[in-house]
């Protein structure tokens, strides 16, 4: 990445102090005095500003527990934003969701700037499976638990590739999805075939990483390297 903003990243400062330290002399890049702002620089880069070593991470992937009402952008005109509730400690970065879930909607949401790593995981050849617990209007019914095992036809005629669905823990109306494919509102209109509605939706797993329950509704933390090697492998990356 360019030199100002590696030096803004890791130092926390706004791109333009960062260029006026930079053209100043006071960074070094592998042991040399660089005033080129613009000059690319690795990751591992060893950088030195006012002599103090800086590192930067080239990526963020944070784990949030969305709670109602917030969308799954970057930036709305009306609603508050998952990227608005992770972003104040991140300001440099560009933040945005890899991967949607209702406004109504709760639970695991990724916040990445790896837009690489975004698409791969997202794309459907890849089928990295997304684990929800959904409360219906309706009880859960064999038909239902069928239908999905050999891929819901919508009303539009889209068939969708085979979920499981099995019995949730809450009772009756309580259901446990596992998809491998993203189609917009796929789990209201897979239910809405079989004349049920959702009352609560929640994302609890993306892959094996399952949403951890002590963050709480708004919550979040960064992923473990451990985590996002995890995520990669599943999706052959
Ligand atoms: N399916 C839906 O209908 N909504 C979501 O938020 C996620 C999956």
């Amino acid at each position: 990445m360019r030199l100002d903003k590696f030096v803004s990243q890791a130092a926390g400062q706004s791109r333009s102090d960062a260029r006026k330290a930079i053209q100043k002399g006071l960074c070094c890049v592998n042991g040399t005095v660089c005033r080129k702002a613009d000059a690319q620089v690795e990751a591992d880069a060893s950088v030195t500003l006012g002599g103090r070593p800086l590192s930067v991470q080239q990526y963020v992937y944070i784990m949030l527990d969305k709670p109602k009402g917030v969308v799954s952008a970057s930036t709305d005109a009306r609603d508050v934003t998952v990227v608005e509730l992770v972003g104040k400690n991140y300001p440099r970065r560009s933040l945005f969701p890899a991967g949607r879930l209702d406004k109504q909607s709760t639970g695991f949401v990724l916040v990445t700037d790896d837009g690489v790593f975004a698409h791969e995981i997202l794309a459907p050849k890849r089928h990295v499976a997304k684990t929800y617990e959904v409360m219906l209007d309706t009880p859960l019914t064999q038909a239902m638990i069928d239908g999905f095992a050999k891929g819901v036809v919508l009303s539009d005629g889209t068939r969708l590739a085979p979920a499981e669905l099995s019995a949730g823990g809450e009772g009756p109306c309580s259901a446990h999805v596992v998809l491998h494919q993203g189609v917009y509102h796929q789990i209201k209109r897979m239910f809405g075939v079989y004349d049920a509605g959702v009352n609560e939706l929640r994302r609890t797993a993306i892959g094996g990483l399952q949403l951890d329950g002590s963050l709480g509704a708004g919550g979040f933390r960064e992923l473990t390297q451990q985590e996002v090697e995890k995520i990669r492998q599943e999706s052959g990356l």
